[in-house]
């Protein structure tokens, strides 16, 4: 059955052509509250070119967008700008179907296209600096190699003057106003921090090269195209989106903490809630977790915000209670710099949780000016009250700063 799916212009030749996700709420294993969006794109020129495609269960959309405005048959060449199965993977279908005379991608581009759909599969390379010209416009491509994966590159149509940034400047949102000046803009900035946080913190250093890299191209570019969340048109825009990039991949903390934690029997909560309190004492903003309630992709969004990490398990078993160590190895993955840590938890026996959560924290490279607090079965009020005043002095260190 046909199904009725329009495409978007974004510019004079050039169509918005992807799939919304409104449900996806675990995007391999980030949380998605939102959704997302896998945007593709379709710029009819000379040689009709479609930029990426999308996740593979919304083929059927991508094709029906794609005939809203010409028939998909008449696609010369597809351009992979990321070989991640969100953008890729419908593209094996989609050359079945279309039978473009070339599709084209990045060297490590070719390398995974031909991992993921056989030796036989038929990819040209595009390297930084090669153009591809298709009638009135010239594609450009820049690799931004390990933004987000080793094969990532960024496109550049003259004429459009459009960047097509794959995972750069994106965000998981599901939306149906395509352009960020008709979206909310704390939406919008949480989610790009988020994204940020999840996917591409530990990357900081290729992101800021990345940043840096592209005013040297100068081009001429009115919309910022991602292949997640919505386009970016219009200067102020543009310079809004680049800025926090710039902001984000320089890793300054705002005067905050996070402190997160899990519990057995109300202990390691008892201690947290003092501890966050003895923060809010000292004139810090303090956002407490409950890891029972809460999932990693939220922790360490507020831990690449927050000056102060604090972060509370109890013992079990001779380990640190396993919730804890899922959020450490996550946060430690993702690499947070300029980070002061506090460690605490509550035993019966044996005390290795609050241990195990500083050892991680040094591995990290967290500064600590203070030992791991711990407690036998239950806090007592003088227990509850030194580490209400080691919450204190850590927010003195980050105000005094
Ligand atoms: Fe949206 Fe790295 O894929």
């Amino acid at each position: 059955m046909k199904q009725f799916f329009k495409a978007v212009q974004i510019s004079e030749n050039t169509y918005w052509v992807g799939a919304i996700d409104w449900n996806v709420k675990n995007f391999h294993g980030y949380t998605t509250n939102r959704g997302t969006t896998y945007n593709a794109f379709l710029i009819l020129d000379e040689k009709v070119t479609l930029i990426d495609t999308v996740k593979a269960p919304f083929y059927d959309e991508l094709m029906a967008r794609i005939s809203s405005v010409i028939d998909p048959e008449k696609i010369d060449y597809i351009i992979s700008n990321h070989s991640e199965p969100d953008h890729s993977g419908a593209l094996e279908r989609v050359v079945n179907a279309v039978k473009p005379e070339k599709v084209f991608a990045s060297p490590m581009g070719q390398k995974t296209l031909k991992a993921y759909f056989g030796e036989d599969f038929q990819v040209e390379t595009m390297k930084t600096g090669d153009t591809l010209n298709i009638g009135k416009n010239t594609i450009a491509a820049v690799e931004t190699k390990m933004v987000h994966w080793p094969d990532s590159m960024v496109t550049y149509a003259t004429n459009e003057k459009v960047l097509f940034s794959q995972d750069a400047f994106g965000m998981h949102l599901a939306t149906s106003k395509l352009f960020s000046d008709e979206n909310d803009r704390s939406i919008l900035n949480y989610e790009v921090k988020k994204y940020f946080a999840n996917i591409l913190l530990h990357l900081s250093p290729q992101v800021a090269a990345t940043i840096a890299a592209l005013p040297k191209l100068n081009l001429d570019i009115q919309v910022i195209a991602p292949d997640h969340g919505p386009l970016w048109r219009t200067q102020d825009e543009m310079n809004y989106i680049v800025n926090l990039y710039k902001e984000l991949t320089e890793q300054q903390a705002g005067k905050k903490a996070v402190v997160f934690y899990n519990t057995m029997w109300t202990s390691t909560a008892k201690m947290a809630a003092a501890l966050s309190d003895g923060l809010r004492d000292g004139n810090l903003e303090v956002k407490l977790i409950d890891l029972g309630g809460s999932d990693r992709s939220e922790v360490i969004t507020e831990v690449f915000d927050s000056a102060i990490v604090c972060a509370g398990a109890p013992t079990m078993n001779n380990q640190v209670y396993p919730a804890m160590a899922d959020i450490l190895t996550y946060v430690k993955g993702l690499r947070p710099k300029n980070k002061i840590g506090f460690a605490f938890g509550s035993f019966g026996w044996s005390g290795e949780g609050h241990k195990f959560i500083q050892n991680t924290m040094a591995d990290m490279k967290f500064e600590l000016p203070f030992e791991p607090y711990s407690c036998k079965y239950m806090p007592t009020e003088k227990n509850l009250e030194e580490i209400f005043n080691i919450g204190k002095s850590l927010a003195e260190l980050v105000n005094n700063k």
